[in-house]
């Protein structure tokens, strides 16, 4: 950590925009008229972006001196954290209520507050199936209850939002974006606390102010990643970067990657871990797009720790390129692998659409014989695990004497494949533009 701090080490102090106020106030403040301001842990409906009421718990709260009034970070019920925000008293419904949509101390209230329209919401007496019912959770953000964890899952849980509760740091810019975050990521305190840090988009260095920003990228020679160019195809490159070589672009990559990943918590011990960098180029530079890690030596056998594309290229097809990337070196390094757990709703979704076309594909253009599920792994690089759950989605896989067997009809394999659920990759990994050959201690879990 100190490291760290000494890296990005800034001159200038300045007071931060937004301060927090003390929590009591005295007596004067109060009969001056002067807001108070509402308390943590308590829940009120809130209106959120899309103009829908939602309940919602008050977090944390901060004074604006910018705008001259408290604002609160709130966590709507029953959804992904991704979505807490800071928000101004404004946006928050007067009165309480209480978690079931009843007015606390007003039993008139009848009608459930509007919630965010989703899926479910016009088919509540229709029956799904398991698969619908995750397929909607995971599109929804719907987050398991404590409830439903088991007691460690719950116990960990608890801890890991008790610490990454509040999210200070709302923005960043890097490059030509300005980018909302999602998480908490913890950037040594002075950082943390601003509520927007500048980013250079090629050293990953990150700063508080955009007047340092500016003379940063006045005096920055770096134009790609550090590291070593493994793919070039058109205008898209991928760099490997060892952490061990390049620990501080390592770890500010983690550190900005955290502001999207919920659950990951790799920021600092970056040496056993290589990067896999994707930019799309242009006369400026290499821009960052999305990343890749992943360990050198996995007990585990898995080919990707964690991934990322930044939310402005995200639902363009990159997240399923660096997945391919990733089962393309695995096939180089003649393993199998899979993406480590757990996976974010964003991050299932990517694998299961990668998976079942690839698998997809396969089924289709396959022409007799047999084909086992230990082919389809041999030839993928997916591990027998991951086919089997992508094949049972499908409904494309039956137990029979003790094991799974693939259970199919062209007919089945083209209904799917002309579905609106699956659809063919934007963008795929040429092998022939990629030059890499393993290093010798990557070859653990062979097929
Ligand atoms: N809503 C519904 N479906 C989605 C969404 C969404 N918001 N985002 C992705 N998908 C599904 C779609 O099926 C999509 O394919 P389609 O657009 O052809 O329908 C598929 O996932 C992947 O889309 P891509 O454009 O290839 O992927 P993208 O570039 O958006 O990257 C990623 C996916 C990496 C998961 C991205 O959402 C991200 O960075 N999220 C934040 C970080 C994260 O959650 N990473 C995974 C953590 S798990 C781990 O690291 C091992
Ligand atoms: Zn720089």
């Amino acid at each position: 950590m100190a490291e760290e701090v000494k890296v990005n080490e800034e001159v200038e102090l300045k007071k931060p925009e937004i301060e927090e106020k003390p929590v009591t106030q005295n007596d004067d403040d109060a009969e001056s008229g002067e807001e108070q301001p509402l308390d943590i842990g308590e829940h009120y409906l809130v209106r959120r972006s899309d103009e829908n009421w939602h309940p919602a718990e008050i977090i944390q709260t901060r004074y604006s001196n910018t705008d001259q009034q408290y604002e609160y970070y709130v966590h709507y019920e029953g959804y992904n954290r991704r979505l807490d925000e800071w928000v101004p008293r404004g946006r928050i419904m007067s009165s309480r209520f209480n978690m079931d949509g009843s007015k606390v101390n007003d039993k008139t209230w009848k009608e459930r507050p509007p919630v965010v329209t989703d899926l479910l919401s016009d088919s509540t007496d229709r029956k799904i199936t398991r698969n619908q019912k995750r397929r909607h959770d995971e599109i929804n953000h719907i987050q398991k209850t404590y409830a439903e964890m088991d007691p460690t899952t719950a116990a960990l849980e608890k801890e890991h939002e008790q610490i990454t509760k509040v999210k200070y740091i709302d923005r960043i810019q890097i490059g030509r974006f300005e980018i909302d975050t999602w998480y908490f990521s913890p950037y040594p305190e002075e950082y943390g606390r601003q509520s927007k840090l500048w980013i250079c988009e090629y050293c990953l260095k990150y700063m508080r102010l955009e007047k340092s920003y500016r003379y940063h990228m006045s005096e920055c020679t770096s134009r790609q990643p550090v590291g070593k160019e493994i793919y070039r195809k058109g205008t898209l490159s991928v760099y490997e970067v060892d952490g061990k070589d390049y620990k501080i672009y390592c770890q500010n990559l983690c550190l900005l990657a955290k502001l999207f990943l919920d659950h990951k918590t790799l920021y600092f011990d970056v040496e056993p871990f290589l990067f896999y960098i994707l930019c799309e180029v242009d006369k400026q530079g290499a821009h960052i797009v999305g990343y890749f890690s992943k360990e050198k030596e996995s007990p585990d056998g898995n080919n990707v720790a964690c991934i990322l594309t930044l939310p402005p290229y995200q639902r363009q097809g990159y997240g399923k390129l660096l997945i391919a990337f990733s089962y393309e070196l695995s096939r180089r390094e003649e393993t199998v692998g899979s993406p480590e757990q757990p996976l974010s709703d964003l991050g299932k979704l990517s694998y299961r659409s990668y998976w079942s076309w690839v698998l997809l594909e396969i089924l289709r253009d396959f022409r007799g014989g047999t084909l086992s599920i230990k082919d389809l792994s041999q030839m993928t690089s997916i591990t027998q695990t991951d086919i089997i759950s992508t094949l049972q989605s499908m409904n494309m896989v039956k137990y029979w004497k003790g094991q799974h067997v693939i259970c199919v009809t062209p007919k089945l394999v083209e209904e799917h494949i002309k579905s609106s659920q699956y659809k063919r990759p934007r963008l795929c990994v040429d092998s022939g533009a990629l030059r890499w050959t393993p290093r010798r201690h990557n070859k653990v879990g062979k097929k």
